[in-house]
C-alpha cells in the first residue's frame, strides 16, 4: 500500500450525510405506509446483502482506481480529519475528538452491544454481534466488510426495518438518547424519514414506479411536516436541483422510468435530504453505478450532508471510498467490528490482519501490473464460526492464542480485535 495517495491520505474529507431509504416493499400491501403515500422516504425493510449487491460490487471492484482518481479531483483535500471537523463550516466538532480544545458534542448515535439474529432450520445466525460505536452530529462513518459480514443488517436493525426472522437479541441502540430497540413500528415510522434515513443501492427501492416525481416528494415533506403542497413542492423542485438534477422544475412531472439510474439515485438522495434528518444510514447507494457518476454522486453527498450538519453511516465494501469520505472506520467481520477509529489511523496503520488484507487487495495506482494481494480463504458461514477470531483460518499470524475471542482493546482514536496486531504502518 505503500503510496497510495489516496488511502495515504492523512486527512480524509468528511461528509456529511445521504438520502431517505427506499421502499424495499414496495409492492408489499402490508407496507404500503411506507411507500410514496405515506412514508415515500423511507423504504421498506428487507436485507440489502443479497446476491444482487454482491454482484455489483465484485464487478465494481476493478473500477477503484478509477473512483479514486475522480474523487482526488472533486473531494478537497483537508488537514486532520480531526480538525477538519473542527473547523469545517456547517458542521459540528466531532463527539470524538479527546485532543480537541473546544466543547464536545454530544453523542448522536450510540450503539452499545448490538445482537441480532436470524433463527434458521440450522441453528441461530449471529449477522450482527455485539457491535458498539458512536457517531457524532455531523460525523461520517464508513462500515466496511466483504459480503455477508453484517453491514446491511447493521444497517437495518438501526432503522427499524429487519425483516423477519431477523431480529434484535441484544444491546442497546441509542438515538439523541431515545433506545430505537424499544420503539414501536409506529414510533419508528414517525423517526424514520423525519429524523433518520437511509438509501439503498437500487434507487428503485425508494421509488414508487407508478407516481410522479412530484406526489412522492411532496407527501415525503407533508407526512413529517406541517407546510403546504405547494411549499412542500418548492422544497422538493430545490432538493432536486441541489443534487444536480437539471430543469427540477419539470423533471418533478417526471415517473421514475423517465430517469437514468445514476438520476433515479439522486432523487433518492434528494428524498432522503428532504426533511434534513439528523441521520442517513447508505448502504452502498454508488456501487451499482458508473464510476464517474459515482464521484459526482459522493462528491454532492458529501458537501449537502456536510451543510445540513447530518452524521451518515456509509456502508461499503470499498475502503477506497471509505478513505475519501468518512471522519471513522469500523471494519466489520462475521457479525463483529474487528477495528474501529479515525480513518487516517486506520488505513495508516491497520492493527488487525483483516483490515491490512483488505488495504493490501486495494488497487493502486503505484502497483500497476502486480498481482493484487488477496485475502486467502473465504468467509466462514456464520453457523460454523470457529471458536476465538473468526478471522483464524484466513490469518498468516494465527496461533492458539487465536482461539479465544479476542476483545476490543485500543484507547483514543483507534481500536482493535486481535491478540498478535498488525505492527507494519502501511502509509
Ligand atoms: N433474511 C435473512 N435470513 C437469514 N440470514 C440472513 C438474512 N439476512 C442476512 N442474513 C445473514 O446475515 C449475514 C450478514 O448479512 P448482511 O448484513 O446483508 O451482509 P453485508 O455485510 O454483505 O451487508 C449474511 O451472511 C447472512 O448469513
Ligand atoms: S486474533 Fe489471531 S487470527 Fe485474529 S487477526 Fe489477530 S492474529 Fe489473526
Ligand atoms: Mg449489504
Amino acid at each position: 500500500m505503500s503510496g497510495d495517495p489516496a488511502l495515504a491520505d492523512p486527512v480524509p474529507p468528511s461528509a456529511a450525510q445521504l438520502p431517505a431509504a427506499p421502499d424495499r416493499h414496495r409492492h408489499r400491501p402490508d407496507r404500503a405506509g411506507d411507500r410514496a403515500g405515506g412514508n415515500p422516504v423511507l423504504p421498506g425493510v428487507g436485507r440489502s446483502g443479497d446476491g444482487t449487491v454482491a454482484r455489483h460490487a465484485d464487478r465494481q471492484r476493478l473500477s477503484i482506481h478509477a473512483v479514486r482518481q475522480i474523487l482526488d479531483e472533486l473531494l478537497p483535500r483537508r488537514g486532520p480529519a480531526h480538525h477538519h471537523r473542527r473547523h469545517q463550516s456547517g458542521r459540528r466538532p466531532s463527539s470524538r475528538c479527546p485532543e480537541s480544545e473546544e466543547p464536545l458534542v454530544s453523542v448522536l448515535l450510540d450503539v452499545r452491544g448490538l445482537k441480532t439474529t436470524f433463527p434458521v432450520g440450522a441453528g441461530q445466525i449471529k449477522a450482527v454481534n455485539d457491535v458498539s460505536f458512536t457517531l457524532g452530529r455531523g460525523e461520517v462513518l464508513g462500515l466496511v466488510g466483504e459480503s455477508g459480514s453484517g453491514k446491511s443488517v447493521t444497517g437495518f436493525s438501526i432503522m427499524g426495518l429487519l425483516e423477519p426472522p431477523g431480529r434484535i437479541t441484544g444491546g442497546q441502540i441509542l438515538f439523541d438518547g431515545t433506545d430505537l430497540t424499544k420503539l414501536g413500528q409506529e414510533e419508528m415510522r414517525r423517526l424514520r424519514g423525519r429524523r433518520i434515513a437511509m438509501i439503498f443501492q437500487d434507487p428503485m427501492m425508494t421509488l414508487n414506479p407508478v407516481l410522479r416525481i412530484d406526489t412522492q416528494m411532496i407527501e415525503a415533506v407533508t407526512a413529517h411536516r406541517p407546510v403546504s403542497k405547494a411549499e412542500a413542492r418548492a422544497l422538493a423542485r430545490d432538493a432536486l436541483g441541489q443534487v444536480g438534477i437539471p430543469s427540477p422544475e419539470e423533471r418533478l412531472n417526471a415517473y421514475p422510468h423517465q430517469f437514468s439510474g445514476g438520476m433515479r439515485q439522486r432523487v433518492a438522495i434528494a428524498i432522503a435530504l428532504l426533511n434534513k434528518p439528523d441521520l442517513i444510514v447508505a448502504d452502498e447507494p454508488t456501487t451499482a453505478l458508473d464510476v464517474t457518476i459515482q464521484a459526482q454522486i459522493l462528491a454532492e453527498v458529501q458537501k449537502l450532508t456536510a451543510e445540513q450538519g447530518t452524521a451518515l453511516i456509509w456502508i461499503t465494501h470499498d475502503l477506497s471510498v471509505v478513505s475519501r469520505l468518512a471522519d471513522r472506520i469500523a471494519v466489520m467481520y462475521a457479525g463483529r467490528i474487528v477495528e474501529y477509529g479515525d480513518v487516517a489511523e486506520v488505513i495508516g496503520k491497520p492493527h488487525h490482519h483483516y483490515t491490512a488484507g483488505l488495504i493490501g487487495s486495494v488497487p493502486s495506482r503505484n502497483r500497476r501490473g502486480s498481482r493484487l494481494a488477496q485475502i486467502p480463504g473465504m468467509t466462514p458461514s456464520l453457523l460454523t464460526l470457529p471458536d476465538g477470531c473468526a478471522f483464524r483460518t484466513r490469518c498468516a499470524r494465527a496461533d492458539g492464542d487465536c482461539a479465544v475471542m479476542p476483545e476490543l482493546t485500543g484507547q483514543g482514536a483507534h481500536w482493535h480485535r486481535c491478540v498478535h496486531p498488525n505492527t507494519q504502518v502501511l502509509a
